[in-house]
């Protein structure tokens, strides 16, 4: 423990020496001053654990050194001595000393010591006190300081962490608009809708006009698309803009090419290249498309349009890139599509299994419908099984083109079979099948052939009719004078037999050179069925002659509109048939009769009916078609009905038949009654 000093203020130098010697030996040392001056000079220097003063002192009171002690140093324990106590004394000392004990003089030696030795212990736990005190204090300031640094750390990390928050927020703001936006791009099916996308997104950016869309199309066509008011207009672009990769700022080349292309000046002009995929393997690397947006953006805004667009421009390259893509297949199918159909005859694609891979619009014929995933032969023949003649086997088997004829109801065509290979197959699995409609081109050789036939006979004809024509006259003329001269009775009447034979030779004559005649030149004309079949008759006698025969004629001569030789034939036709139907001697009938039909018109029918062999009724539906014979090569063209039929259609008439199998057919042809022909017209009719 540090040595604790006791100042000791007295005028009267034996009190001093008496607290010296009596403080002998005591744990303090004692400073004796004489005089206040003294003392004030010592606490102003030292510290004292204890100041003792006197009272009186001279030019000066205890008191007021004490006062000064405890100005000096609070903590220093102040005793007055006093010579008696006095209440004054008592309460100065009191209020402007603080003194801690009062000791009468004299003192009592062991009292004296004890007063100084608390007075010490008072001065240690004063001084204690204060060093606890200023320490906790410290301690306090610098909680204080801890606490506000804490509350300045939580302030600052609070701030931190809410301007962070934003932070992130606005990041995920940022992120979910750019995920929304690829995702109406991948919605778009058109270009049109991808220039309304970007419009709206462009709304942030009113210094940025909608862009012009620069692209290219299938053949390398360069587009614009651009904005008019409402409308979003798609144009072939004059010429082609640059073709630089990378994003251009107000460049000149790009202003210049905008002002070409709009007739106007662009001044601040953005153009953004967008990477395109080739659109095909043959194409050229590449399909540039490019977005060009006019501009009046400040220096400030610059920076954040420009990464407004390349953070788009990623989706925007493949959104394009998808709708072109579609586009150029759309456009190339189409294309294919209509090469196709524009080609009038029927094509189509068949595999081996005769299904209709594809085919254009006149393979389906009439119904106009595509058809896909159906045999080649139900649709073209209505017909389970393969078509007769159908070359499409031996191309595949071949691996060359071949050619077939087939048949389609009234219809024959060429088939052309041209064996392909598709998906990669190793070997050939597919033909196109060209159809080429050959009926009217086989009709006019057949047409040609039958006036040719007709020729002959007509030729043969006009030829006998012509040798025959002299004798007959002489015959008819020396009958006549015979006639006129002979008496009545003798032979008279054979001669007028042999007169009117003669005659009626002559006018079978004339209607022989009238069958035979063909061509055009004839025009229609009123005339009865009946005569149709008196001047008919006659040629087929050679052909009926094994057969017995029924003639059966209207008896109202009613008349129709026909070109006779025409008409002739047709009888010609169904008589000739009938008679080759019966290998043995049969009969045919032939009757003509005026009937109503099934609306209620006056029709003139012409039944030719045979006992023959009958139409089997798998045939029955085919013996009008051209063509379709069942007689032995050489024997029959397959063209009498066919063009029977065409000849009463044109007429305004129709043909029908009804067959049984080993019993008969009978063809019925009906046309329409007309008014009958005046008297010159009929006599016309009659000397022909
Ligand atoms: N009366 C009939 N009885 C049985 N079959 C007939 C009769 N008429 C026609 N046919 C059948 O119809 C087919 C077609 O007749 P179509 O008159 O058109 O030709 P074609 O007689 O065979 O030859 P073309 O008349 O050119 O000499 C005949 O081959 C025959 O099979
Ligand atoms: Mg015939």
């Amino acid at each position: 423990m540090a040595e604790h000093k006791v100042l000791w203020v007295d005028d009267d130098r034996d009190i001093l020496e008496s607290a010296a010697r009596l403080f002998r030996g005591e744990p303090w040392t004692l400073v004796a001053v004489g005089s206040a001056e003294e003392a004030r000079e010592h606490l102003i220097k030292d510290r004292f654990a204890v100041v003792v003063a006197d009272q009186r002192l001279q030019a000066a009171s205890g008191v007021d050194v004490l006062a000064f002690a405890k100005e000096k140093s609070p903590a220093t324990s102040r005793i007055l001595l006093t010579g008696r106590v006095e209440t004054s004394v008592i309460e100065e000392a009191v209020n402007r000393g603080h003194v801690f004990r009062f000791i009468a003089k004299p003192w009592e030696n062991e009292q004296l010591l004890v007063d100084i030795a608390k007075g010490i212990e008072h001065h240690q736990l004063k001084m204690t006190q204060a060093s606890l005190l200023k320490e906790v204090s410290l301690q306090n300031r610098q909680l204080e300081r801890l606490t506000s640094g804490l509350e300045q750390l939580v302030t600052e990390r609070t701030v931190t962490a809410e301007s962070s928050k934003i932070e992130a927020e606005k990041q995920l703001a940022h992120v979910r608009e750019l995920v929304r936006f690829i995702k109406d791009l991948s919605n778009l099916t058109s270009v049109d809708e991808l220039m309304g996308l970007i419009r709206k997104e462009l709304k942030g950016f009113h210094e940025v006009r909608p862009p012009v869309l620069g692209y290219v199309v299938a053949e390398r066509r360069p587009m614009i698309l651009f904005s008019q008011g409402k409308q979003i207009v798609e144009r072939e672009a004059r010429t082609m803009w640059s073709n630089r990769s990378r994003i251009r700022f107000n460049e000149h080349e790009d202003r210049q090419y905008l002002a070409n292309e709009f007739g106007r000046p662009f001044v601040k002009v953005l153009a953004v290249p967008l990477k395109r995929r080739a659109v095909a393997s043959d194409s050229e690397a590449e399909s540039p498309a490019t977005l060009f947006f006019e501009h009046q953006l400040n220096d400030d805004k610059v920076d954040r349009f420009l990464s407004f667009v390349s953070e788009r421009l990623q989706p925007l390259s493949i959104a394009l890139d998808r709708i072109l893509l579609e586009y150029h297949l759309k456009y190339t199918s189409l294309q294919w599509e209509s090469t196709f159909d524009g080609i009038k005859d029927p094509i189509a694609i068949v595999d081996i299994d005769f299904e209709v891979v594809r085919s254009n619009r006149h393979f389906a014929g009439a119904t106009g419908q595509r058809v896909y995933d159906t045999k080649c032969h139900k649709i073209l023949m209505q017909s389970e099984s393969v078509c007769r003649g159908c070359p499409v086997e031996a191309a595949l088997s071949s691996g060359e083109p071949q050619k077939g004829q087939v048949k389609r109801g009234q219809k024959v065509y060429e088939v052309f079979s041209y064996p392909i290979r598709i998906k990669g197959d190793s070997f050939l699995t597919n033909v196109i099948n060209h159809y080429v409609d050959v009926t009217s081109s086989r009709e006019l050789h057949g047409r040609m052939v039958q006036s040719e036939k007709m020729a002959a006979i007509g030729l043969l004809a006009g030829n006998i009719a012509h040798e025959l024509n002299n004798p007959l006259t002489g015959i008819r003329s020396l009958a006549q004078v015979l006639l006129a001269e002979i008496p009545e009775g003798t032979f008279k009447e054979d001669i007028g037999e042999v007169e009117k034979a003669a005659g009626r030779s002559q006018k079978i004559i004339e209607n022989l050179l009238d069958f035979s005649k063909g061509g055009t030149e004839q025009k229609q004309e009123l005339i009865s069925l009946n005569e149709i079949v008196r001047r008919t008759l006659p040629m087929l006698k050679t052909a009926m002659r094994e057969h017995r025969s029924e003639i059966n004629m209207s008896e109202d001569e009613a008349c129709v509109k026909v070109e006779p030789h025409l008409m002739q034939q047709v009888v010609f036709n169904l008589v000739n048939n009938a008679c080759q139907a019966m290998s043995d001697p049969g009969t045919i009938t032939i009757e003509v009769e005026t009937v109503q039909d099934e609306v209620g018109r006056r029709v003139s029918a012409l039944h030719v009916r045979d006992t023959g062999v009958g139409i089997p009724p798998e045939i029955i539906d085919n013996i009008f078609e051209p063509f379709f014979t069942t007689k032995e090569k050489g024997q029959g063209t397959g063209l009498g009905l066919s063009m029977s039929r065409s000849v009463i259609e044109n007429f305004g008439g129709q043909i029908s038949v009804r067959s049984r199998l080993n019993e008969g057919t009978h063809f019925t042809v009906s046309l329409p009654v007309h008014p009958a022909p005046t008297s010159a017209q009929a006599s016309k009719g009659q000397t022909k």
